[in-house]
């Protein structure tokens, strides 16, 4: 039998047989009239990095690599497939803005076409029956008029879309026709023909569907995934990103917004991070900048979370300080950003953000201040911020660093420095074995309660070790997360967000694995990690619920392995308790409800379970996914079987 059929199956058995008549091993005990912790409504949440392809040839769904040629080798990504005097030119007039002075000058010479290939992002994605706008800036020098026509082109040389341009003139002019395709093609290409003697000038190149996620220009399916989460906020842009390798080619937000031709493109700090996994073609050209990021968030009903550079670039790279009187360009960044998303459309950023189409605030109340830094340089420019940002703007939260690990001597000099800057929320990051997230559930109980809180704000199972090409998105690691998760959300009055890290890997393009969700050109799928979080997420309730395991908690080498977590939903009226089972047998336990009585109507339960090692995949998609079913509240009575390997949320009514 298959998993799923065999879940359906089981959840079947349970809502007939009701009570289990084997005696329970563990009894479950919550203490639903005793007062529990407001839970964050941005507990469970996401953090976007552009890695592995997440935004250029991911989420950004502009088909042509290097549309504006302004690659540092300005032809990459291009092909020419006919003899002709082609040639590229660097422009002496800021004619697309200064970020875009390179454009392709096209001379036909002959009289066959000149034909220009572009190879798109491993291949462009193509989807039968969808709409896709090929526009281009065009000008034609001198007085021959060359035409220009294009082809859409299937890996196997199927015919997929094409048409032709009219309207070029002496000046620039953008030229535009949106096509139908025929047929789908994962990895089909781009060929423009430029047609008759003359030359012709050729910018801003671009193939983009016409369907977007709520028509804002980013890709469907991948954002679909990501509101799907209904996620508490959004991380963003990252990550080492925010850093760069040196501070010139950091993070700068306001290098990301206006015109998408102005906006300036930098090397993407994947593109030569690690030498076993070279992508020399990764660059950022921002079409998803801080604005789609913003736009994002309020579509997808997440907080915003922007992180900014603080004068650092990454210290597992070049380590570069922005000296400390040099800090107000990084301080007023921030405080222009903030400007950027709340002001008024009567001030400067404000305007800007009107400009692009929202006069309305972004509602932005979170703020990173660095991404992963640590030591004495990081706490001088977090306090450097903190005493501006907090005098100018108390009403914004600031995320601080901890630096890399949950545990070693740069986490342990951060936090009392921390808490003496009286920080608001300390960022911890965790990227470790499974056995690390199934030993540390407890980790939050001992934390001081009176604060900083903590933004658990990149962490992920490592089924072999951290930055190994071997690590897989199985079962084993997110049932660890899941693990873990319950005492994340047990101590909800400490942990005030968390998210899982990385979020996006294209699968011909990835440099880091494990990461939430995987994509090729045209489909994207959960891990098991996914629906981890989702059935977190979806299942968050608003008040903590004290519980007790007593009686023979399972565990497995010693090590207790049964784990549990109780919420309040007050709008529904239901008691949410997620349990996890991490040993490789079923569990009997006892459910007991204290100070309420179970309501009326029928429970929910979701079960999520998979082989140890199962991992999904483009193939097979929900291989490991959720099965949800309902059960009498009778069958609540006795003992209630817990799957081996399995998370487990009930929903119960009560009264
Ligand atoms: O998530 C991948 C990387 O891990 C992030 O960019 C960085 O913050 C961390 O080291």
């Amino acid at each position: 039998m298959n998993c799923k059929l065999f879940l359906i199956a089981a959840v079947a058995a349970l809502t007939a047989g009701g009570a289990l008549t084997a005696p329970a091993a563990v009894n479950i005990r919550i203490q639903a009239d005793q007062p529990g912790a407001a839970i964050s409504p941005t507990l469970w949440g996401i953090f976007f990095e552009d890695i592995n392809y997440g935004a250029d040839g991911g989420l950004y769904p502009e088909r042509v690599k290097n549309r504006s040629f302004e690659f540092p080798s300005p032809l990459m990504g291009w092909h020419v497939e006919a003899q002709a005097g082609v040639g590229v030119l660097v422009g002496t007039e800021p004619a697309h803005g200064v970020n875009n002075r390179h454009f392709l000058r096209v001379t036909n010479g002959g009289t066959a076409a000149v034909v220009l290939r572009n190879e798109g992002f491993f291949g462009m994605g193509i989807q039968q029956g969808q709409e896709y706008e090929f526009s281009l800036q065009a000008r034609c020098v001198g007085r021959e008029r060359p035409t220009l026509a294009f082809t859409l082109t299937g890996a196997d040389g199927r015919h997929l879309a094409g048409g032709s341009l009219k309207g070029m003139g002496n000046e620039w002019k953008r030229l535009a026709v949106t096509v139908r395709a025929g047929a789908t093609d994962l990895k089909a290409h781009l060929s423009i023909l430029v047609k008759g003697p003359g030359s012709v000038d050729l910018d801003l190149i671009s193939l983009m569907p016409r369907k977007t996620f709520k028509n804002h220009g980013l890709r469907e399916d991948m954002a679909q995934m990501l509101a799907e989460l209904k996620p508490g906020f959004l991380r963003f842009p990252g990550g080492c990103i925010v850093e760069g390798r040196w501070l010139t080619n950091r993070y700068q937000w306001k290098t990301t917004i206006g015109p998408v031709a102005e906006r300036r493109l930098i090397i993407n700090r994947w593109n030569d991070e690690f030498k076993h996994r070279p992508a020399p073609d990764y660059y950022q050209s921002f079409g998803l900048g801080f604005f789609e990021y913003f736009q994002l968030c309020e579509d997808i009903g997440a907080e915003p979370l922007p992180i900014l550079n603080c004068g650092m670039a990454c210290q597992f790279n070049s380590g570069e300080l922005a000296p400390m009187d040099q800090l107000q360009e990084y301080i007023q960044d921030a405080l222009d950003l903030i400007e950027f998303a709340n002001g008024p459309v009567s001030s400067p950023w404000g305007k800007k953000r009107a400009e692009m189409g929202h006069p309305k605030p972004f509602r932005l109340k979170y703020l990173g201040i660095g991404n992963e830094q640590w030591l004495q340089p990081y706490i001088d420019r977090y306090a450097a911020f903190a005493r501006v940002l907090k005098a100018r703007h108390p009403e914004i939260q600031l995320v601080s660093s901890a630096g890399p690990a949950p545990d070693d001597e740069k986490f342990r000099f951060a936090w009392p420095k921390l808490r003496e800057l009286k920080a608001d929320i300390v960022d911890e990051h965790c990227y470790a074995r499974p056995e690390w997230f199934l030993n540390n559930a407890h980790r939050y109980d001992g934390y001081d309660r009176r604060g900083p809180r903590v933004f658990m704000g990149e962490y992920a199972a490592q089924s072999d070790k951290t930055v190994s090409v071997n690590n897989r998105n199985n079962w084993e690691c997110a049932l660890a997360e899941a693990a873990y998760m319950t005492g994340l959300e047990r101590n909800a009055d400490v942990v005030v967000m968390a998210s899982y890290a990385p979020l996006f890997g294209h699968e011909e393009g990835w440099q880091w694995r494990p990461n939430l969700i995987w994509c090729d050109n045209l489909r994207s799928y959960g891990t098991p990690s996914y629906y981890v979080q989702q059935m977190f997420s979806l299942n968050k309730g608003d008040r903590t619920v004290p519980l007790l395991l007593e009686g023979v908690v399972p565990t497995e080498g010693g090590k207790p392995r049964f784990y549990a977590t109780a919420a309040r939903d007050t709008r529904t009226g239901e008691i949410i308790l997620k349990v996890v089972n991490a040993t490789p047998g079923a569990v009997e336990a006892q459910l007991t409800l204290e100070g309420v009585a179970w309501g009326r109507g029928r429970a929910r339960v979701t079960v999520l379970t998979g082989g140890l090692k199962d991992e999904n995949s483009i193939e097979f998609p929900t291989r490991v996914a959720p099965v949800t079913s309902t059960l009498p509240l009778g069958a609540l009575a006795g003992p209630f079987s817990f799957w081996k390997h399995s998370l487990t949320v009930l929903r119960v009514p009560i009264r």
